[in-house]
């Protein structure tokens, strides 16, 4: 059972058989331009899914594996974290290449938003990106988020938008 959905799109939990799906996605430079330290290994990848799990089962939110209604394949995550060493909660996202500019990432993004709001009962998200991750900024305009500083996490220059109940 996916806990969201959307027109396009199911919002469901990662299990430790999404590791091939997500790391033909994490295995792409391109994707992961402006991500992290850049394409990722399998057994990276294997980590960074193990943790999204832990995640959920520590905190009740989390990021999610976002399914392709259509296409029923996983196209991507999106979904709520902490912010790097804060209590600030972020709002993350990460999609297949192939998948890119046709709004997906803005319709998952509001449900992710819309659940941190009324089920998580936040006050404020956040959302981080690099400076020159125009895509990235671009979903949080078109999701109400706002500009509000220059800062530095994840040991890099971001620029850091929120949006407050
Ligand atoms: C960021 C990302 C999730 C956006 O996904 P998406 O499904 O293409 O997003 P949407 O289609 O909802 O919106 C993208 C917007 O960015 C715009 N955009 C894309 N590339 C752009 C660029 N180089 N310069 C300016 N705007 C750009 C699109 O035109 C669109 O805006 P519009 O609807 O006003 O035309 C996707 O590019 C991705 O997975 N990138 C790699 C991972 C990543 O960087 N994640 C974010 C880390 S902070």
């Amino acid at each position: 059972m996916p806990d969201l959905e959307t027109a396009r799109l199911k919002l469901r939990k990662f299990t430790l058989d999404d590791a091939d799906d997500l790391y033909r996605i994490y295995d792409n430079p391109e994707v992961m331009k402006y991500v992290g330290n850049g394409a990722r290994t399998r057994k990276e990848t294997e980590a960074g899914l193990l943790s999204m799990i832990q995640h959920w089962q520590q905190h009740d939110f989390g990021m999610w594996a976002v399914i392709h209604q259509q296409d029923h394949i996983l196209i991507g995550r999106c979904g709520l974290c902490f912010l790097d060493k804060t209590t600030e909660v972020e709002l993350g996202y990460l999609f297949d290449k192939f998948y890119w500019g046709r709004g997906l990432a803005t319709e998952a993004s509001l449900a992710a938003l819309k659940y941190g709001f009324e089920v998580v009962k936040l006050k404020r998200i956040v959302a981080v990106a690099k400076p020159e991750n125009l895509a990235s900024r671009r979903v949080m305009e078109k999701v109400g988020m706002k500009y509000e500083k220059d800062a530095h996490y994840y040991d890099s220059d971001v620029v850091y938008y929120s949006i407050t109940l």
